[in-house]
């Protein structure tokens, strides 16, 4: 007699997705984004540029679990904390896929893809204007990032949202020269001196700063000599009375990172709302 053992392997079957992206430029975001993608992600992400054109990535933010949940580009696999990593893709079309286990989640990536003509140089943006950002949230990196900004320059970003909405400000990274290279988070829409956040430099990363008001201005100042990477920040929007009541922003509350990080953000919150007071989804993963 025969035993037949059919074994079902549990699949869980989850499809595939596909995004098509075309144009001068662009950012691609992790599903979510700037909360944590999900787990079982399976994406593809595929770039078009006309011929005679080749395709320039930058990673303004990458965060996923190390090891487990990757991206791949060309002969590259991307995982854990590649903040900064920027590649040449020397061909029309670009395919990045990006896949997730079935636990842990992070925040994903925010990649800008630019088009480049063949025979020239990638140049970064190193535009030193005082600019503004008004959406709801965004990426604000130094200078020439993840290339060196350059010396002797001093140019400043404001952030203006909605009324009624809190500006929190992530560094996702940071070098600059210690003590001379220096980043200025003002809780105000101009350098008000009597408003300063915090000021920067060196190597370690700067924590989560939030406002009081519905804007803050970040401002970069670099010297005669020495210069680094400079910095790549995350900046999202809330609803300030949802803030006061106890309600934690999306980043917060699904961001792995900042859930362990704001703690003491947490604490305060509790305090300040109740004990009866239910805190959105914190610490549910
Ligand atoms: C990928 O290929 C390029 C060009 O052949 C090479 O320079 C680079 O080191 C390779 N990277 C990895 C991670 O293998
Ligand atoms: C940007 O604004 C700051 C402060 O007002 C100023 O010092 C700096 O020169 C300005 N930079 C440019 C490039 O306009
Ligand atoms: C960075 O510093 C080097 C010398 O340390 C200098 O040669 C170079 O011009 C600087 N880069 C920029 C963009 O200013
Ligand atoms: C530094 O920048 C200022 C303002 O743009 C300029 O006037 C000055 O000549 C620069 N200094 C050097 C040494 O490049």
């Amino acid at each position: 007699m025969k035993l037949f053992v059919f074994l079902f392997l549990p699949f869980l079957c989850y499809a595939q997705q596909h995004s098509s992206y075309d144009g001068t430029t662009g950012v691609i975001y992790s599903p979510n984004y700037p909360g944590d993608y999900p787990n079982s992600a399976d994406y593809i992400y595929t770039i078009t540029v006309p011929t005679g054109n080749f395709i320039h990535l930058t990673f303004f933010d990458f965060l996923t679990e190390d090891s487990y949940d990757y991206m791949t580009v060309e002969n590259y696999t991307l995982s854990g904390d590649q903040t900064g990593f920027a590649i040449d893709i020397q061909a029309s079309q670009a395919t990045l896929t990006f896949k997730s286990d079935l636990t842990t989640t992070y925040r994903g990536f925010a990649i800008q893809y630019d088009q480049v003509p063949v025979g020239s140089v990638f140049m970064p943006s190193d535009q030193c204007s005082n600019w503004s950002l008004t959406s709801t949230y965004g990426i604000v990196t130094s200078p020439n990032y993840p290339e060196n900004y350059p010396d002797n320059m001093s140019c400043g970003v404001t952030i203006e949202v909605e009324n009624g909405h809190l500006i929190s400000l992530q560094f996702l990274a940071f070098q600059t020269e210690d003590s001379y290279d220096i980043v200025t988070v003002y809780d105000a829409d101009n350098n008000d001196d009597s408003k300063v956040l915090g000021t920067f430099s060196g190597k370690a990363v700067p924590q989560t700063l939030t406002s009081t008001g519905n804007t803050m201005r970040i401002q970069f100042s670099s010297d005669l000599v020495k210069n680094f990477s400079g910095f790549s920040a995350l900046y999202t929007s809330f609803v300030s009375n949802d803030f006061k009541r106890g309600v934690l922003p999306q980043t917060y509350t699904t961001d792995s990172i900042l859930k362990r990080e704001n703690q003491k953000l947490l604490d305060w919150l509790k305090k300040k709302a109740g004990s009866n007071t239910v805190i959105n989804t914190i610490g549910s993963n």
